[in-house]
């Protein structure tokens, strides 16, 4: 019986809702066919936009949306994005399989998707080959409402006020396809285009520089040493994959213990990577002013057989279900500087929370854990005590478990748990201190197989069910958190 202490007095932070977030990026059928399919399409949509995708993302409360890339931004000139589509030109995506771009979708229908779902948007702009000139006239085209020559543009094209904007991304992957820079070059390049991104509008613009790749923490400390002053955030990028080597992809759904078990213990690295630039940021930010911005992580696996390789399409199981989990646990726990995060990418690409074929679409294992951890979103981080057994495979050791818990405005408690061990339950018994519960319930996403998945065929094969496996006795709650699973209690 493994103990756990939850301190529901010591409270330690509040858990930034937008960790929470997504990126969706103009990447094989993530915008066309996965959100956009037109106004004249089949399949049925509100102003172009499929609603299926729209309510199934509405659900989720999505804080906050990064577009339109990814390495794309780099290559993106919003300009040819706005006005009436047929006038648009088109461009060739370089970067993700050589397809036309066709630009029908751009920063209005943007705007319009991220106030359909709810989200917030965070535009990443064009450092690699675009202009000062071109990302200070794009913020002013969003966000300016007096007489200027963007603001008349943007009425021209049927815009009268300007849009909400709050989070403003200064290039991609600045050291890689944003540039190959190195940190002092891009640097004093970040001020120079950050000095351009006026505050037009209500919104003071939370501006994101380009940060470092995943353990390139040479990186972050020229960006904070050199600029930090001048950023609100600093980005990271890491995605788990089956090997560090970047060659060694692994199927997405075929795969035995020792694959899984790889898969978890390379999501579980995203923890050091978060510590260790947090300790770098902690020198030059002790006031954790400047927030970690991890918007852009998940899994990386080989594509579906048969697409096309640029696309980035994969399936989705279990075990992509338990590497968000993981991944959400330790960004709630890491709250006091980790105050953004995107998952990618939000349909049809690599960890996608949904899949489209033609009119069909379908949740998948990631999106219900999105589903269930939503609960988190601007509660309060609680701290939990506890020694994680160690699952061991192969002779090489992990924790079993991942938690983080939080009390929300109404006085919920919850409490996330994920076992990691794809053959071992493990008995809790969690000693609640500093409040009095009344009653647990609790929801639970598990399967019979480590790779079980949704399909078009068969829809409803993971998906969220009520766990009953626990019982509240003086004030402990106990319980089976059963192998391979994620938990989500509420405790009242
Ligand atoms: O998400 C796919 C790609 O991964 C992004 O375009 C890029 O930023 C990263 O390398």
């Amino acid at each position: 019986m493994l103990k756990m202490i939850l301190n529901a007095d010591i409270k330690k932070g509040q858990i930034n809702k937008n960790i929470y977030g997504h990126f969706s990026e103009h990447l094989g059928r993530c915008i066309y066919e996965g959100i956009w399919v037109g106004e004249d399409s089949a399949i049925p949509n509100i102003n172009g936009f499929r609603t299926d995708v729209v309510e199934a993302l509405k659900n989720l409360k999505i804080p906050v949306l990064r577009w339109p890339g990814g390495c794309f931004a780099d290559e993106y000139h919003w300009k040819d994005g706005i006005g009436p589509k047929e006038n648009r030109p088109y461009m060739v995506n370089t970067h993700w399989g050589g397809v036309v771009e066709n630009n029908h979708f751009g920063t209005h229908e943007f705007m319009e998707l991220c106030e359909m779902i709810g989200a917030q948007p965070c535009i990443c702009g064009n450092v690699g080959s675009g202009t000062v000139q071109e990302m200070q006239q794009w913020v002013e085209y969003m966000t300016f409402d007096g007489k200027s020559p963007m603001a008349d543009l943007r009425r021209s094209n049927g815009k009268e006020d300007s849009w909400s904007l709050k989070y403003f991304g200064v290039g991609n992957e600045n050291w890689g396809c944003g540039g190959n820079m190195r940190p002092e070059y891009y640097a004093d390049l970040y001020k120079r285009y950050a000095t351009y991104i006026r505050n037009f509008g209500k919104d003071k613009i939370y501006k994101i520089a380009g940060g470092a790749s995943v353990d390139d923490y040479h990186w972050t400390e020229v960006l904070m040493r050199e600029a930090g002053t001048w950023m609100n955030g600093l980005s990271l990028h890491y995605y788990t994959r089956v090997s560090k080597d970047w060659t060694i992809k692994g199927s997405a759904t075929e795969f035995e213990e020792n694959e899984w078990f790889s898969v978890m213990q390379n999501a579980l690295y995203m923890e050091e990577l978060v510590t260790r630039h947090s300790h770098i940021m902690d020198q030059y930010d002790p006031e954790k002013k400047v927030g970690l911005i991890v918007d852009e992580w998940g899994t990386w696996f080989t594509v579906e057989p048969g697409t096309n390789p640029g696309f980035l399409y994969q399936q989705n199981t279990l075990r992509d279900a338990l590497v968000a989990g993981i991944h959400l646990n330790l960004f709630n726990n890491h709250c006091d500087r980790v105050q953004m995060a995107n998952i990618a990418q939000t349909v049809n690409v690599l960890q996608a929370v949904v899949l489209t074929e033609g009119g069909g679409m379908i949740l998948t294992p990631t999106y219900h854990i999105f589903d269930m951890f939503k609960v988190h979103q601007e509660a309060q981080l609680l701290s939990v005590d506890f020694e994680s057994p160690e699952y061991t495979y192969n002779g090489e050791k992990i924790p079993q478990l991942s938690v983080s818990s939080s009390l929300d405005k109404d006085g919920k408690i919850h409490v996330s748990i994920c076992n990691l061990n794809p053959v071992q339950d493990i008995d809790i018994d969690i000693d609640i201190r500093g409040k009095t519960a009344k009653s647990v319930s609790g929801k639970i996403l598990t399967s019979q197989a480590m790779n079980s998945k949704n399909t078009f065929e068969d829809s409803n094969n993971v998906k969220i069910d009520v766990f009953g496996n626990t019982q509240l006795e003086n004030n402990h709650v106990k319980g089976k958190i059963p192998s391979k699973s994620v938990v989500v209690l509420e405790l009242v």
